[in-house]
């Protein structure tokens, strides 16, 4: 990675990824993308354009006229977007996908984009999920998910492409919002409590899903992007988590911090059914093998973090 081009980079990983780039390859060599400018530090502090992803010219031309070797395709619709707008997200996350791909093939560029749990389905194993199982979603977002893996292997056997991926389950972050996805409780939640000190949690009590926080995400794209290829069995999509937590669990590490804290339910059925399509916990056994993948943040150490710097960020005029 000498000179990267990120998609969806005002999104929740794009904003934080952004800047972590920048840190390390240089302000100049990370040019960040999105369909809508802010005045976010990824949008501000370096290079930025406006792309819409389904322009395949656009995505094309902005690529080239940075001379970009390498493409983080980040803009997708989440979950509860997608199913409430299913043809709109197959051709967001697909037409987005295989421009991007194309572009990466066209300029030989080593690539980037993220997959899910929600790649996931009912007939799936739901504990300890492991990397090659049953993948029969029952979501669009979780449909454009593994197409989307396939498409991306496809892209390496057929063209040489240099494709890389991971399986992220939700992920907690304080800097940029999540939007419209199954796992948005658990960023929520820290929200609330700072704002009101009590969540009115959409998922329901017991339902258990992955999560991790931002740091370790970044990290994890990184060290993945820098694997030696010789070593990557799976290349894309590969399992990565830190934690497998329900409502309940966070409200009680929240808790320690913030001991009035109170958490209640008014469980949204449409999302509830997503989650429980999902792995209650997934194995992340091949990430670690082939490329040493493994996350600094447990609940217990993420928590008064997030509750800080969140705090923090809340307390800043805008
Ligand atoms: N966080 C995503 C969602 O909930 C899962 O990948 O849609």
């Amino acid at each position: 990675m000498k000179k990267i081009m990120i998609t969806g980079a005002l999104g929740q990983i794009g904003s934080e990824l952004t800047v972590k780039l920048r840190e390390i390859y240089g302000t100049a060599n990370v040019i960040a993308t999105d369909i809508r400018s802010n005045d976010s530090e990824a949008a501000q502090a370096g290079p930025f354009e406006i792309l819409d992803v389904t322009n395949a010219p656009a995505l094309a031309t902005t690529a080239n006229k940075h001379g970009v070797d390498t493409i983080i395709h980040m803009a997708a619709l989440l979950s509860a977007t997608a199913e409430a707008n299913p043809v709109f997200a197959w051709n967001l996350n697909m037409g987005g996908l295989m421009n991007a791909l194309e572009t990466a093939r066209e300029l030989d560029c080593q690539f980037f984009t993220p997959s899910s749990i929600g790649a996931f389905g009912p007939s799936t194993p739901k504990v300890a999920t492991p990397q090659d199982t049953i993948q029969r979603p029952t979501t669009m977002y979780g449909v454009n998910k593994v197409a989307g893996e396939l498409l991306a292997d496809y892209y390496f056997n057929r063209f040489g492409v240099d494709t890389r991926g991971l399986r992220f389950p939700g992920l907690i972050s304080y800097a940029a919002p999540p939007g419209g996805g199954t796992t948005d409780y658990a960023v929520e939640i820290f929200y609330e409590a700072i704002k009101n000190g009590h969540y009115s949690s959409y998922i329901g009590r017991g339902t258990y899903m992955d999560m991790m926080y931002m740091p370790d995400a970044l990290t994890a794209i990184i060290q993945l992007m820098e694997a030696d290829p010789a070593k990557l069995k799976h290349r894309n999509s590969f399992n990565v988590t830190a934690m497998s937590v329900d409502p309940e669990e966070i409200a009680q590490e929240i808790r320690k911090h913030q001991p009035d804290f109170q958490l209640s339910y008014n469980v949204d059925p449409v999302r509830q059914r997503i989650a429980e399509s999902w792995p209650n916990s997934i194995d992340a056994s091949a990430a670690e093998e082939e490329w040493g993948f493994k996350a600094q943040y447990s609940l217990s150490s993420m928590t008064p973090d997030m509750l800080q710097k969140l705090k923090q960020k809340l307390a800043q005029p805008n």
